[in-house]
């Protein structure tokens, strides 16, 4: 990690070898303000038209002033706290082979200044993660980048911004380090270490039920998909107690199998490839609790990941077996590879009776379907609460990982009809990210529900999603998502 420093001298007498310069789309003035030193040749850049002021655009300048080498323009375009993370993001990965100590100076550009040095942070720090530090002997890449400083037009005092930022930025690394993982290295009895050690970090309680437990309580679903596996299923849970009321106010739930193979109805090679990242739904909520816990929120959170790898084997559980779930419904097998739903439905129900939350939030990269509707641009919503739908899609809009709603209505029950149990895990083609989601929420009573299908952004795909804060491997879609929602909802640390 580098070092992040609120700046509060004069910009040009820094000690930093680079300067860099957010400026806003048409807003170009601003500079002038900030330095004269290098507005002229950067108006010069406007003038001849090489610097048009779209999101993320970067140009750099060899200068000489004081200890000041580079002088960079980034812009925001005309695209907001999203637009600012793409400018941090570019202006990180231009100059961090080159730059040791960089200040970024935000100047006034429609921002709340405690926003955008906060953004900033999670944008670099998201954006200088590396999927090889953890494996790569050799070819290890040192970044020469140690310090950055942040100044902003104002006299207030920013460090604690920059603190937040950290906190959830690393809470996003994290989510990131345990979906890149490989699955020999984070089998579920793997990530029950994981779960155990973020336990002991932050103080937070922990349950884990394996595979006796989850036989006394009739977790069968949990227990069927992991037969095939050689690490035991276990579902385990996390308990965060921010605030002293003595309910719950929210359960995240993480799809968390570990390998998918696709149990007896094995995927193909092209389609078990990626299939390291099904544990990104339980990533993303180990980082939710992880940031809850150290920036302290008011909440009471518990976090469930219901940890299984699905393979082919002599135990497996087969096509057309019968599972008497957790509450009590029979599913009908109809296809091994449709295991995911099977796993949260048996959370989810548990969480539900044995936690009473006002509101459940899965995230799971549960369909190939809703890439087909999607592409790999937004996460698909499925929700029986408009009102937390629509919080959600807000902050989605917030944090860069955009939410879009699909429908679940009652037609696509039909395609869910079994002739021997009370449902089917499979509905067909057709609308198959409905279907699963629609599988699900048989298994919520009446709780403010949402369930996030992230199979299209959990990691980058061929066609994205794309962006400069997001490096090869795992985004840890979901982390700032739901860490936001629940910071505006439950407020900040008291
Ligand atoms: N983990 C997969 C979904 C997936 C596929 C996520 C591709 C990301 C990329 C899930 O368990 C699965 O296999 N779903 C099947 C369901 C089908 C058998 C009804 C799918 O999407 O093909
Ligand atoms: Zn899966
Ligand atoms: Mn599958």
């Amino acid at each position: 990690m580098v070092k992040h420093v609120f700046y509060k001298g004069e910009i040009l007498r820094s000690s930093c070898d680079t300067l860099a310069v957010l400026v806003k789309e048409k807003k170009y003035e601003l500079i002038e303000d900030i330095d004269k030193e290098f507005s002229n040749i950067f108006k010069h850049s406007v003038k001849i038209g090489d610097f048009k002021g779209e999101a993320g655009e970067v140009i750099l300048f060899y200068v000489n002033v004081n200890s000041i080498k580079r002088y960079v323009v980034a812009s925001i375009g005309d695209e907001g706290l999203e637009g600012l993370r793409i400018a941090v993001a570019n202006i990180v990965s231009k100059v961090k082979d080159y730059s040791e100590k960089l200040l970024i100076h935000i100047p006034d550009i429609d921002i709340d200044y405690s926003r955008a040095i906060e953004q900033s942070v999670i944008s670099v720090e998201m954006t200088l993660y590396d999927p090889g530090d953890r494996y790569k002997a050799r070819e290890k890449k040192e970044v020469k980048l140690k310090e950055i400083y942040y100044s902003v037009i104002d006299e207030k005092d920013y460090s604690k911004e920059i603190e937040k930022g950290i906190i959830i930025a690393e809470a996003v690394n994290y989510a990131r380090d345990i979906a890149n993982a490989p699955s020999s290295d984070m089998n579920p009895d793997k990530i029950e270490d994981e779960a155990k050690k973020l336990a002991k970090e932050l103080g937070l309680k922990i349950k884990v039920l394996r595979k006796k437990e989850l036989e006394k309580q009739g977790l069968n679903g949990i227990i069927a998909v992991g037969r095939g596996g050689s690490s035991e299923p276990r579902l385990i849970i996390l308990e965060y107690k921010g605030s002293n009321r003595d309910s719950w106010d929210i359960a995240v739930i993480g799809k968390t199998v570990t390998f998918d193979a696709g149990g007896l109805d094995i995927k193909t090679a092209e389609g078990m490839y990626n299939m390291k990242f099904d544990k990104s739904g339980g990533a993303a909520a180990l980082g939710i609790i992880r940031a809850a816990a150290k920036l302290r929120l008011p909440v009471n959170l518990v976090v469930a990941l219901p940890a299984v790898e699905n393979m082919p084997g002599p135990d497996s559980y087969r096509p057309r077996d019968v599972i008497r779930m957790y509450n009590g419904l029979t599913v009908e097998v109809g296809n091994t590879d449709a295991e995911g739903r099977i796993t949260l439905a048996d959370a989810l129900a548990y969480i539900e009776k044995n936690y009473s939350p006002r509101e459940i939030i899965d995230l799971a990269t549960l369909t190939g379907a809703i890439i087909v509707a999607l592409g790999n641009h937004a996460i698909g919503l499925f929700s029986n609460n408009d009102e937390l739908a629509k919080e959600l899609t807000e902050v989605g809009e917030f944090v860069g990982e955009r939410l879009w709603r699909m429908p679940l209505w009652k037609e696509y029950y039909e395609q869910l009809k079994s002739e021997v149990a009370d449902i089917n895990n499979v509905g067909g083609r057709p609308g198959g990210a409905i279907t699963a989601a629609a599988f699900l929420s048989k298994f919520v009573e009446n709780t403010a529900w949402a369930h996030l299908d992230i199979a299209g952004t959990a990691w980058v795909q061929q066609h994205g999603p794309k962006k400069p804060y997001y490096p090869k491997g795992a985004t840890g879609v979901g982390v700032r998502l739901i860490t936001y929602y629940i910071m505006r909802k439950y407020g900040l640390q008291k």
